[in-house]
């Protein structure tokens, strides 16, 4: 069965049983600072749950979205997932466990209303008892009505007892499990079942909680005034079971991404192309939510996500723009369940884009440092490189990295910047010879010519030389057009031929920064500082650059300089390519 028929006929069976059906709130919580993303459907049903009215009633049902990162480095096997959506009904404080259970059984295995799945391979656990609360003989006599009796066992409460934190509701639960092999389990022992749970060869598919009891800092400290019913069956797993297939990443919420990174790379390894589906997956919803790549909280967890995808897509070896296309598929691929994805598309398309271009700037700095040995602190410090990048590469590469030392300089140098300004110093060219060094002042007269010539607010987003060429990323709101583009190299071949001179000064950084120099964006500099002038012909500077050189002595020894690409890079950053003939 597709997945959007399960979704349809999910909501649809618990519509026909009195519930109201409700959207999925948003990823991202509004009234719970305690989480970054909703974990799971009842985040957003805690007040209901504890007791205040439901504008829709006492019998809902939804189907919400959910990023869980605890387990993003098992994310590539068969089950585990960042971004998922969980499907649920709910009683707040109406029906209890008879129905419930009830339901769900009726659900999974009615070929009509449900899903039609095989009743032979479903086996369920309930709580053992302890002393929050007794033994769940209630469940467990509900469920004989159903299943063989040797299928129901009982489990502590590690296992079926449901809370979402410290504080809130909780309760017994009953899980649900199903056997996807092909030869099926048969009956097994309580020991034979908790192995086959423990290696992956049965998967649970749904949990019924009891919601009856609350929990402050961590206890259990009394009943609720209501008793409620949360569900939640993960609608990645019940695609797959129902779909009869091996993996998540067999079912249709997956082939179809799959497929393309297949088209766009001939590298097999199947658990990259999962990782990149997955984690693009949680990137395209979470920027639909509102969320955005940074230094804090969810925003660090997105750009993590992002960043990872970076690495894995070039491990794959996926070309420029390969990200974009497979995100029009995941887009496409959901469009029908989250219309909001298709309007919001081009927003998302640019914000992915936007951190892999800033990714690509910080790698390319940092992974030099990396080979060379530097402290991975001063590769964050300097380089804004994640700690759990370095991690991973060190992990790749066998070297040990001392996590304690990381830990302490990180406190002290947010002490540390409290106080005072910390900073690195930008480094010059690594490759000094005669062509890269023509380039470089190239790049500077470029600079200045764009200013000049297009808007005297134009920033360097970035840059790269090679002996052949230069590139130069800028901020600027629309394509040069092809008079701009003519007049900023006129502009620049003038000052060629006037054979400037281009001198090195040193300075404080405030006074450099006084006379408006032009700095890197988001660069850090140290207290003094380095920056060259290209002395114009009237004694005033044309271009004044923080820069660590080196640089020619004259702009006469440069050549013909010549435009060969103005491009976008990301949404308002546009890219220059130009060359030096001699
Ligand atoms: N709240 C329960 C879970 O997330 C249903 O498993």
């Amino acid at each position: 069965m597709l997945s959007n028929e399960i979704r349809e006929r999910f909501l649809k069976f618990f519509e026909n049983r009195g519930h109201k059906i409700i959207p999925s709130a948003s990823l991202i919580p509004e009234n719970d600072p305690s989480v970054l993303f909703n974990t799971a459907g009842m985040q957003p049903f805690v007040p209901y749950l504890l007791g205040q009215k439901h504008p829709m009633g006492t019998r809902l049902v939804d189907v919400q979205k959910c990023v869980r990162t605890g387990d993003i480095e098992e994310v590539g096997d068969n089950r585990h997932l960042t971004f998922f959506e969980m499907m649920g009904n709910w009683s707040l404080g109406d029906y209890f466990k008879t129905e419930a259970i009830g339901w769900s059984f009726e659900f999974l295995t009615d070929k009509d209303e449900g899903l039609g799945l095989d009743l032979n391979r479903i086996y369920v656990t309930v709580f053992e008892g302890n002393d929050d609360s007794p033994r769940d003989l209630e469940a467990f006599e509900i469920w004989k009505k159903y299943l063989p009796e040797n299928r129901v066992y009982f489990l502590p409460a590690k296992n079926n007892w449901w809370s979402a934190g410290e504080n809130g509701p909780c309760g017994p639960d009953t899980e649900i499990f199903y056997d996807p092999n092909e030869e099926p389990l048969g009956d097994m022992t309580h020991d034979e079942f908790v192995k086959a749970d423990d290696e992956g060869r049965i998967i649970e598919i749904w949990n019924n909680v009891f919601m009856q009891y609350e929990k402050k800092e961590g206890k259990v400290v009394g009943k609720l005034a209501q008793h409620n019913v949360d569900t939640g069956m993960g609608f990645e797993r019940i695609a797959m079971v129902s779909q009869g297939v091996k993996t998540i990443f067999d079912t249709d919420l997956f082939k179809p991404l799959i497929k393309r990174m297949e088209e766009l790379s001939s590298n097999d390894d199947f658990k990259i192309k999962r990782i990149i589906a997955d984690h693009l997956r949680a990137s395209v919803f979470i920027i639909s939510d509102g969320g955005r790549p940074s230094n804090t909280g969810g925003g660090y967890v997105l750009r993590r996500i992002i960043r990872r995808v970076v690495r894995f897509s070039d491990r794959l070896g996926l070309k420029e723009d390969s990200i974009s296309s497979i995100l029009e598929v995941i887009i496409n691929n959901y469009s029908k369940a989250y219309p909001e994805l298709e309007k919001n598309k081009t927003l998302i398309i640019e914000e992915i884009k936007k951190e892999e271009y800033k990714f690509r700037q910080t790698l390319e700095n940092g992974l030099k440092e990396f080979e060379k040995g530097v402290d991975p602190f001063d590769l964050y410090q300097s380089y804004g490189f994640p700690i759990e990048l370095t991690l991973e590469l060190a992990k790749e590469k066998g070297i040990s990295i001392n996590r304690e030392d990381f830990d302490k300089k990180l406190k002290d140098h947010q002490d540390l910047s409290r106080t005072s300004s910390v900073g690195m110093f930008k480094g010059g060219l690594a490759n000094h010879n005669d062509k890269t060094i023509n380039l470089h002042t190239a790049h500077h007269l470029l600079l200045a010519g764009l200013q000049e010539i297009v808007n005297k607010d134009i920033k360097q987003r970035g840059s790269n030389i090679t002996e052949e060429r230069l590139r130069m990323d800028f901020i600027c709101d629309h394509k040069l057009t092809d008079d701009e583009k003519q007049k900023v190299e006129n502009w620049v071949n003038d000052r060629i031929k006037d054979n400037l001179n281009v001198v090195r000064k040193e300075m404080p950084l405030l006074e450099a920064e006084k006379m408006g120099a032009q700095m890197e964006f988001g660069a850090k500099y140290p207290e003094v500082v380095s920056l060259y002038f290209i002395e114009g012909k009237n004694g005033n500077p044309i271009s004044k650059e923080f820069c660590g050189g080196p640089h020619v002595k004259n702009t006469g020894e440069l050549g013909i300089f010549k435009i060969q690409k103005e491009e976008a890079v990301a949404s308002g950053i546009r890219r220059i390519k130009a060359i030096l003939i001699k």
